[in-house]
C-alpha cells in the first residue's frame, strides 16, 4: 500500500496536476477510518455483553467498560487505572477505540491482537483479579449465556477462548469514522477551518507523521519516548524492552493513536500530560527538538480535535441475570 502511494506521488509530482488539489492527496501519510464491517452480528452482540459484564471480575464490579468507558472515548480519563480493591494501576489505560488498527496491543505490544489481549485483564490481579476458570464457571451458571454461546458457536460449551473471540469481535466494531478531518481528507474543503488545516500542515511538516501515521495516526510502530531529549519517566514502565529483552528498546512504546485524542486525556503511558497542549509541547521538544510557539501549539491542538469521529452508538446491552447457582461476587477480598 505504501509503495503504490509513492508511485502515485511520483506520477503526480510533475506537471500542473498538483494544482488540482486532489493530486496531492495520494501522498497523505494518513487515511480515513473505514466503518466496521460486521460479518457475525450475533458474535458481536455476545461480545458486547461480555464487555459490559462486571461478573467477569472477582468483585462483580469491574467490567472492561470500567476502565475503557465507551461514554468517555474508550478510556477512564485517569492517570493510571483503578483495579480490584482500589489498587493503583501501573500505567495509563489506552483507548479501545480503533485498537483493531494497531500492529499489536498494550503499550509494549506484548499481545499480538485483540483476542490475545482480552484474556489478560480478567486474570490480572491488579485489574479484574479473577481467573479464567472462575469467569467461565460464572458464565456457565447463567442459563441465558449458555443458550447464547450455543447459538453463536454451535455448542453449549463455554470456554475462555470463546469469551475472548466474542470480546475481540465486539472491539473490532469500535472504530470511529466520519471525523471532520476524514471528511476533509475525502474532499470536503469546508469540513475543517483554516486554523485546523494549518495545524495539520504543521503536524506534517514538523515530522509528527514519521510516527503518527496510517488510518489511526499511530499504532503502526514502536518508537522511543524521548528521541532528541530524554524523557524523565515517573513510572517503572520500561516499554518494549520488557518484551524483547533488549536494552535498546527501553522506553520504546507503541505509538498511540491520535484518533479521538480530545477525549482520551490524560496522555502518555504514565498519564503525566494532563492536557493536549502539554502533550504537543512535550512531543515537539522531546521527539523533534522543536519548541512550538503558543500559536503553533494552538493550531496543532485545534487540528488534533478534528480527529474525533463517530463514537460507538448502540443499545446498551441488557445482561442476563445470575442464577441461584452463580458464584457470588467477592468485592472485599
Ligand atoms: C482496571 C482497569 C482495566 C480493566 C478492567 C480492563 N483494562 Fe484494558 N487496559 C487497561 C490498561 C491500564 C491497559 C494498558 C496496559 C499496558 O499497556 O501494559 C489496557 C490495555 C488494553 C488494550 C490495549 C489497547 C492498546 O492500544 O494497546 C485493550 C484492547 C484493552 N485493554 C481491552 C480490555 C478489555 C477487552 C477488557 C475486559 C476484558 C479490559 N481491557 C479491562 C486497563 C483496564
Ligand atoms: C519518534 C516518534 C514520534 C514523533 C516524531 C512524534 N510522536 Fe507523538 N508519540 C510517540 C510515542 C512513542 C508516544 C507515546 C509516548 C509515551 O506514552 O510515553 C507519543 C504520544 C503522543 C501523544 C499522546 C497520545 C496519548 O494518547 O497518550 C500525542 C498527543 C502526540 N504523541 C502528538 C504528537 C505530535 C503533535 C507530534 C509532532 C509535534 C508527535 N507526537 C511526534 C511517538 C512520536
Amino acid at each position: 500500500m505504501k509503495l503504490s502511494h509513492l508511485a502515485l506521488a511520483t506520477a503526480f509530482a510533475c506537471g500542473s496536476l498538483s494544482s488540482l488539489g486532489w493530486a496531492a492527496k495520494p501522498t497523505e501519510p494518513v487515511s480515513p477510518i473505514q466503518p466496521a464491517k460486521v460479518t457475525n452480528p450475533k458474535l458481536v452482540e455476545l461480545g458486547k455483553k461480555l464487555y459490559f459484564d462486571p461478573r467477569l471480575s472477582k468483585s462483580g464490579f469491574i467490567s472492561c467498560n470500567s476502565c475503557h468507558n465507551l461514554s468517555m472515548g474508550g478510556t477512564d480519563n485517569l492517570k493510571t487505572s483503578i483495579g480490584h480493591n482500589w489498587q493503583k494501576g501501573p500505567i495509563n489505560a489506552p483507548t479501545v477505540l480503533n485498537s483493531s488498527l494497531a500492529l499489536a496491543q498494550f503499550w509494549d505490544g506484548r499481545a499480538k491482537d485483540l483476542k490475545a489481549q482480552a484474556g489478560g485483564p480478567i486474570a490480572n490481579p491488579g485489574e479484574m483479579a479473577f481467573t479464567h476458570e472462575l469467569a467461565v464457571d460464572v458464565l456457565k451458571s447463567i442459563p441465558q449465556y449458555v443458550t447464547e454461546f450455543k447459538t453463536v458457536f454451535g455448542s453449549d460449551e463455554v470456554s475462555i477462548g470463546k469469551v475472548t473471540d466474542a470480546i475481540a469481535a465486539f472491539e473490532e466494531t469500535l472504530v470511529t469514522p466520519n471525523s471532520r478531518f476524514d471528511k476533509w481528507l475525502k474532499g470536503d474543503k469546508k469540513a475543517i477551518t483554516a486554523r485546523e488545516a494549518a495545524g495539520y500542515a504543521l503536524f506534517k511538516n514538523s515530522g509528527c507523521v514519521a510516527c503518527h501515521n496510517g488510518p489511526a495516526f499511530g499504532g503502526t510502530s514502536f518508537q522511543k519516548m524521548g528521541v532528541v531529549e530524554a524523557y524523565k519517566a515517573t513510572s517503572p514502565a520500561e516499554g518494549r524492552s520488557a518484551v524483547t529483552g533488549k536494552d535498546a528498546d527501553r522506553l520504546n512504546f507503541k505509538v498511540p493513536t491520535l484518533r479521538n485524542v480530545e477525549l482520551t486525556y490524560p496522555y502518555f503511558h504514565d498519564g503525566e500530560a494532563a492536557t493536549l497542549e502539554q502533550a504537543v509541547d512535550t512531543m515537539g521538544r522531546l521527539q523533534l527538538g522543536k519548541q512550538f510557539t503558543a500559536d503553533e501549539n494552538a493550531s496543532i491542538v485545534a487540528f488534533l480535535k478534528t480527529l474525533t469521529g463517530d463514537q460507538p452508538a448502540f443499545k446498551l446491552p441488557q445482561l442476563p441475570p445470575s442464577s441461584n447457582t452463580t458464584p457470588r461476587p467477592k468485592p472485599f477480598e
